[in-house]
């Protein structure tokens, strides 16, 4: 059986009360839009048809990268089954079609799945639910035995429908031939004055279509967004879901409602996450690893007993076996550290590949730097790796002692074993062994009298 799913963006998202379109506000990091596609994908379309109408180039633009994408455009925006139908001519007569909202970001893969199956047998597919508060919603219409007759919407409804709990998510599967078929019976005979796609539900029980539903335990999984106040509760919940599976994989959460993870995060056991972290992009952790209060983690992978102190921001960064990192160091994109490395406070490391045991505890910028094992980098030391036109790299080799507020003028190198006094600025070359003295001698002058103790003379 082929498979293609149609998403729905085409509305405006008036309640958003946003210049950006609807299906590209932010959910855990990511447009609203991309979610839905993502669960798409899951079950191997042939294709997905995105319907685009409001700021249709905005979402497109959006999604330039990614070419199995087929749009859609719906010049007005008549009503959800004039969406679908616009999909249609490119939809082939054999396929199942599966109709998805661009707003019900939170929908798994194994949800849709169920619907999908349940159309296998030339039947159309609802996936209904019962939320804590149908308000708004299309209501699921049975007869005595059971069988769904109608979907209504809200508005359309009596009293006695309105009281009904179960209610339509909007998602839908059935075959395409079907479709066409039932969409063509369309008319904006309802309160909207639009083509409802809900009203094929009732079309089809007259045509002798069978017509089953799907119900989801999970309501908020199925949940719409039409305003900022339901995007944040659906972000709530998105996190909650991410956390509990990390939980169950053996990460500890301090307080799982106070984490955010915008992307993927992979952890082994024995993690111990405090509260505040946000994770974003790719961040793999090995076991063991701690996160201190308030860092923020982008695009790294920490390995196995490495501990992040609190108010650290790592950005683009490895970080190898039983390392140290903060309170308040950052680590910017091209950053690696090899074993027991300790990156203390204040200090920024970017383009540095830094040796197994290496330590710069306090106060420095490391930046285009390769160190070698074990060194130890003193308080307050810069490497100036800018001439204002290019940046050099610097090169320590093992065991070297830069000692604290020195500047290191790239490029340089540094051999094995070498030290460099404490603030010494350092522009040429040190050999292994050497001690390099880059400073003009102290001379104390005797007899020195404090201005406030100096005898007036001036009157
Ligand atoms: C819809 C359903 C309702 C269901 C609810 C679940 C219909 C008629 N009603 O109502 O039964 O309970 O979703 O969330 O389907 N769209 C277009 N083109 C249009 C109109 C809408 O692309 O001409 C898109 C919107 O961008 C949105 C989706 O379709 O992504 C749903 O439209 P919306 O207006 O939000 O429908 P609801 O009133 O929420
Ligand atoms: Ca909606």
């Amino acid at each position: 059986m082929t498979l293609e799913v149609v998403i729905l963006a085409a509305g405006q998202g008036t309640r958003m009360r946003s210049s950006r379109p609807k299906v590209l506000q932010r959910l855990a990091g990511r447009a609203l839009l991309t979610h839905v596609i993502q669960a798409a994908r899951a079950l191997n379309p042939s294709r997905i048809h995105i319907v685009i109408g409001h700021q249709a180039e905005a979402v497109k633009r959006h999604f330039a990268d990614d070419d199995d994408l087929t749009w859609v455009h719906q010049h007005e925006q008549l009503g959800t089954g004039h969406a679908v139908q616009q999909a249609m001519p490119g939809i082939s007569d054999d396929a199942t079609v599966l109709v998805l909202y661009g707003d019900v970001p939170l929908v798994r893969s194994e949800t849709l799945r169920g619907c999908v199956d349940a159309a296998a047998d030339g039947s159309i597919a609802v996936l209904t639910m019962r939320p804590a508060d149908p308000t708004g919603l299309g209501r699921i219409i049975r007869d005595r035995s059971g069988k769904v007759t109608a979907i209504v919407e809200e508005r359309d409804a009596t009293a006695e429908q309105r009281a009904v709990g179960e209610v339509n998510s909007g998602i839908l599967a059935l075959p395409a031939a079907q479709a066409r078929r039932l969409l063509d019976t369309l008319d904006t005979a309802n309160a909207q004055r639009e083509y409802l796609l809900t009203d094929i539900i009732h079309g089809a029980v007259s045509a002798g279509i069978p017509v089953s539903a799907v119900v989801a335990d999970d309501a908020e999984e199925l949940a719409g967004v039409n305003d900022r106040i339901q995007l944040a509760a659906l972000e709530r919940h998105y996190q909650h879901r991410l956390t509990a599976a990390l939980m169950r994989d053996g990460v500890s959460f301090l307080d799982p409602a106070r984490v955010d993870i915008r992307g993927e995060l992979v952890a082994g056991m024995d993690c111990e996450i405090d509260v505040n972290v946000v994770f974003e992009g790719h961040v793999r952790l090995g076991d063991d690893v701690r996160i201190g209060a308030s860092c923020v983690i982008k695009d790294a992978s920490i390995d196995t007993g490495s501990i992040i102190a609190p108010h650290t921001v790592i950005d683009g960064a490895s970080i190898g076996r039983g390392c140290a990192v903060g309170p308040f160091a950052r680590l910017r994109p091209g950053t690696e550290l090899g074993r027991d490395v300790r990156i203390g406070n204040f200090v920024e490391v970017k383009q540095a590949s830094i040796g197994n045991g290496t330590k710069a505890s306090h106060l420095a910028y490391l930046g285009d730097l390769e160190t070698g094992a074990d060194c130890n980098i003193g308080a307050g030391t810069i490497i100036c790796n800018y001439d204002g036109v290019t940046k050099h790299r610097t090169r320590l080799g093992d065991g070297v002692f830069v000692g604290s507020n020195s500047t290191l003028v790239a490029p340089l190198e540094v051999a094995g074993g070498a030290y460099v006094a404490a603030g010494s600025t350092v522009t040429a070359g040190v050999g292994e062994r050497e001690l390099a003295v880059g400073r003009s001698r102290q001379r104390n002058i005797s007899g020195w009298t404090p201005p406030a103790e100096r005898e007036n003379t001036e009157g």
